[in-house]
């Protein structure tokens, strides 16, 4: 918390002493690291040294990746996960690319109107809290294909970590202990006194986190890979929970669970080359769509988080996220017009009505109908090693520690990630995400999501790596990070660390971080008719810049704890 008011603190100071091109970019909370023979930012520090003691044993960046998504379990439990789900996009050294969907799916028993009353109206946090927002995990089946495909060390080393941490213990961090303390009532609800994680409150910075269960259970996936997780105790774990408590999924539905190699969004923007995730995200195209969009505009002369740039992106993101809400949902069961949705007479035809100087009115909008939460609960990393594979990784149990429900015996939470479809089309979910038939429930649909693990390459060699958390926030940081160093000039950090809007069509305002954005630009904003809103931070980015003579400089972002480590 301290680090936050220290965070905004400095984000004022630096708004009112500076109306320059690069506003925020003078941020000194970290430093750009940089570093020759591999590269890891992550969530957790002790995450991120995982993943570079393990390119310092010769693993690659994949081998990095599986380390790193098992350490994040243990040491950052309300994102990293096992029970929950992600996205993985990568390149190899050889400039082959590729994406893993691991993305969680609807149980078998899973329906189209499972979260409505008999009049047909959502009913409150059912989708959201407890088993019932319970997708059917892929973690565990994801990290078992990437490695398998992509990993050359063997995989008992690469969960080890893991398993240390979670057997030896480790350290809470300020913001991980106030984490768990502001979430004490949920824990209880959805479990009983007894849950390990309940305290009353009382969780302290440097206090030692010990979890046995989550040891024994990597001890199993370490031993019997995915039948450690799908079958046995750990399932059977599972199941006791969710048959306690009027859940619907089934021992058939993690045999039947199968993550998904898919291929990648990719398009050009400028001079660079984007590989980004495809359906069931919506990440990559919506990012193609901004970055095509804002190519008509000279980005760089509005200068950063200038009203101009401002408004141009704002114009962009409300027309982009207004397609989401129709035509995105999962591959798999809706005909997603992809070629269309990326077609550049589609998109010239669809941005043609932006003006300059005046905001669009998205349609059909009622104030205040819509709200969208505040905190970061997913998590991103990116890894690049010596020969420049590379990879980002998003991964979620989509609300912080998911749907509250701890699986005592085996150590870990499970996700609430069937918030992610569209419950009733036109109600928004917890991220104010509307949707329609194209996100609607099916038995073994995978939920829309907005995860945006991204690569970008230039003259055809690796640039950077990039992605963030933040619910429907994330393309729009992804998309402003990449515009940071692109078009603003910024290094890998400052384009982190730089003050971020959002505008999703609906609700019809722009977001923008709390002293963020000076007065002026304000004012201007309010003139063209922009509603402004402020609220805490948006994105919480880990992301590699690869520079010009081959050194990797990594950027962790301020507002948590992330940390990029590099190995020399
Ligand atoms: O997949 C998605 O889009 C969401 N489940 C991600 C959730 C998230 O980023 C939460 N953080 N604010």
């Amino acid at each position: 918390m301290k680090k936050l008011r220290f965070l905004i603190l400095i984000l004022f100071v630096v708004s009112c002493t500076s109306n320059q091109k690069k506003q925020t970019n003078q941020l000194n909370i970290k430093q750009a690291v940089e570093a020759k023979k591999g590269m890891v930012a992550t969530a957790h520090p002790l995450a991120s040294k995982v993943g570079t003691q393990i390119l310092e044993q010769g693993g690659n960046a994949f081998d990095a990746a599986v380390g790193v998504q098992f350490a994040l379990a243990v040491v950052y439990p309300r994102a990293g996960n096992i029970a929950g789900g992600g996205f993985a996009v990568y390149r190899k050294a050889n400039g082959e690319s590729g994406t893993l969907d691991f993305r969680e799916k609807a149980p078998l028993a899973a329906t189209y109107d499972m979260y409505l009353d008999e009049d047909q109206n959502v009913i409150p946090k059912l989708s959201s809290f407890g088993v019932l927002s319970t997708g059917v995990p892929g973690s565990v089946d994801g990290m078992i294909e990437l490695h398998k495909k992509l990993g050359s060390l063997p995989f008992e080393e690469l969960i080890q970590p893991a398993i240390d941490l979670a057997e030896n213990g480790f350290v809470l961090t300020e913001n991980e202990a106030k984490k768990l303390n502001d979430y004490q009532k949920d824990f209880l609800k959805a479990n009983d006194s007894s849950t390990y994680f309940f305290n009353g409150g009382k969780w302290q910075t440097g206090e030692k986190i010990i979890l046995p269960e989550l040891a024994q259970t990597l001890k199993l996936i370490q031993d019997q890979g995915r039948e450690g997780f799908y079958e046995g105790k750990t399932a059977k774990s599972m199941l006791a929970e969710v048959n306690a408590n009027n859940g619907i999924i089934t021992q058939a539905d993690f045999d039947a669970y199968q993550s998904v190699w898919r291929k990648p969004v990719e398009g050009k923007y400028k001079e660079y080359n984007v590989i980004s995730m495809p359906p069931p995200s919506s990440g990559g195209i919506a990012l193609l769509q901004l970055l095509k969009g804002s190519e008509a505009y000279d980005l760089a002369a509005f200068g950063h988080n200038s009203a101009k740039s401002i408004h141009i992106m704002t114009e962009l993101e409300r027309r982009v996220y207004a397609d989401r809400a129709t035509y995105l949902g999962d591959s798999d069961f809706f005909d997603v017009p992809m070629d269309m949705l990326l077609d550049d007479d589609y998109l010239e035809n669809r941005f043609s009505d932006i003006q300059m100087d005046k905001k669009t009115d998205s349609k059909d909008i009622k104030s205040g109908e819509v709200e969208i939460i505040e905190s970061i609960e997913t998590t991103h990393f990116s890894i690049v090693d010596k020969d420049q594979n590379a990879i980002g990784i998003t991964t979620t149990l989509n609300g912080n520690f998911g749907s509250k429900v701890f699986v005592e015996k085996a150590g870990f939470f499970l996700n609430n990630e069937m918030d992610d479809f569209s419950a009733k089309p036109g109600v928004p979910n917890q991220f104010g995400l509307v949707g329609a038939e194209a996100n609607a429930i099916a038995p073994e649909k995978r939920m829309l999501s907005s995860m945006t693990p991204t690569i970008l390459e230039k003259d055809g060699k690796l640039f950077m790596v990039v992605g963030s958390p933040g619910g429907a926030t994330i393309i729009t940081a992804v998309y402003q990070t990449i515009l940071n160093v692109v078009e603003f000039d910024m290094n890998m950090q400052e384009a982190v660390n730089a003050t971020k809007t959002h505008s999703q069509w609906m609700p019809d305002i722009i977001l923008y971080e709390k002293n963020g954005l000076d007065s002026l630009v304000l004012n201007q904003l309010q003139g063209m008719g922009h509603k402004m809103e402020s609220r805490s931070a948006i994105g919480k980015m880990d992301a590699v810049l690869v520079l010009p003579d081959g050194t990797l400089q990594g950027g962790a972002d301020s507002r948590g704890d992330d940390t990029a480590v590099g190995v020399n």
